[in-house]
């Protein structure tokens, strides 16, 4: 879970906005471990400036580094950003979360802007591994992307595809609370969580899910693998697993090859039941440290 990840790219081109008044608004989970993450940015530590006897800066990054410098910090304060925003995510009902992206969508783009450079270090990235299954199945069948992100998926495949993220940056992508989505009740061929069961609140996410699946329709989890490692504080995979065939699934499969991120494929019963009182494991927040 630990390959060295840079973000020193991420967001220079970002606006960063909010910094401490987000960071005061951060809740923090109680009572659990975070999940490993690599470590987030990015830039070897920026020389402090040393004054000599003259009192000039003996420091001072000659002409030609100054923008190099300039970017070393950017990257350090957009890192900084994006792991607020994602500790955010992890820590938050969904709700929640739709609330402040938004009050300010700008926000969204800065923690995607981190997310795509972590991401760009993992040696395989989940959403390809579905994509790549999706291809091979029927392009007929009607997709639910949870938490879509960049949409990739809707943009891979020729299949319908129904987008919903927090922040609607195209007209393609719903933007609401996925808990509660304008998606009619059996509806969907295949509902797809591709490392976007984020909020305090997830089990709402996949009641959601069931509710719009059609009986025998997929139900595709794709989660952070430290997530669920009981030997590292993370929810036991079996628990998860048994929480969700309470909801009225039948577990088909399990890829856990990748070292990043495990898959589920999960079937929707022909006649499913959701039991009375289901024991939804809580799952740890995934946190980028700082290198
Ligand atoms: C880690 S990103 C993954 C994005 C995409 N699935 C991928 O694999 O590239 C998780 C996404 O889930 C979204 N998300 C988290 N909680 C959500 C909620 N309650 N409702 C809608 N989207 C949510 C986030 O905004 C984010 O875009």
């Amino acid at each position: 879970m630990d390959p060295p990840q840079e973000l020193a790219a991420a967001g220079r081109k970002r606006r960063r906005r909010g910094g401490v008044r987000n960071r005061k608004r951060l809740s923090s989970q109680k009572g659990l471990p975070p999940a490993t993450a690599p470590p987030t940015p990015a830039s070897p530590p920026v020389k402090r400036r040393r004054k000599d006897i003259a009192g000039q800066a003996a420091a001072m990054p000659k002409r030609g580094n100054t923008s190099s410098l300039l970017d070393k910090m950017r990257a350090r304060l957009s890192g900084g950003h994006f792991r607020m925003l994602n500790e955010k995510l992890y820590t938050c009902s969904g709700e929640d979360a739709f609330d402040y992206f938004k009050n300010d969508p700008n926000l969204f783009d800065v923690y995607h802007t981190g997310y795509q450079e972590q991401m760009s270090h993992w040696p395989e990235q989940p959403v390809n591994v579905i994509i790549n299954w999706l291809k091979s199945q029927n392009a007929s069948w009607t997709v639910a992307d949870f938490g879509c992100g960049n949409a990739a998926v809707a943009k891979n495949l020729k299949n319908k595809v129904f987008s919903i993220d927090l922040v609607s940056d195209e007209p393609s992508v719903i933007a609401c609370d996925m808990a509660h989505t304008p998606l009619e009740p059996s509806s969907i061929d295949v509902a797809i969580f591709c490392l976007s069961l984020m909020g305090i609140n997830y089990p709402s996410y996949l009641e959601e899910a069931n509710r719009v699946l059609k009986p025998s329709g997929w139900l595709v989890i794709a989660e952070v693998r430290s997530r669920l490692d009981p030997s590292n504080g993370g929810a036991d995979p079996e628990k998860f697993s048994k929480a969700i065939i309470q909801l009225g699934f039948s577990l088909v499969s399990k890829d856990v090859k990748n070292r990043m991120f495990i898959l589920f494929y999960f079937r929707k019963k022909e006649k499913s039941k959701v039991a009375k009182s289901i024991d939804w494991p809580q799952l740890k927040p995934c946190l980028y440290k700082r290198r």
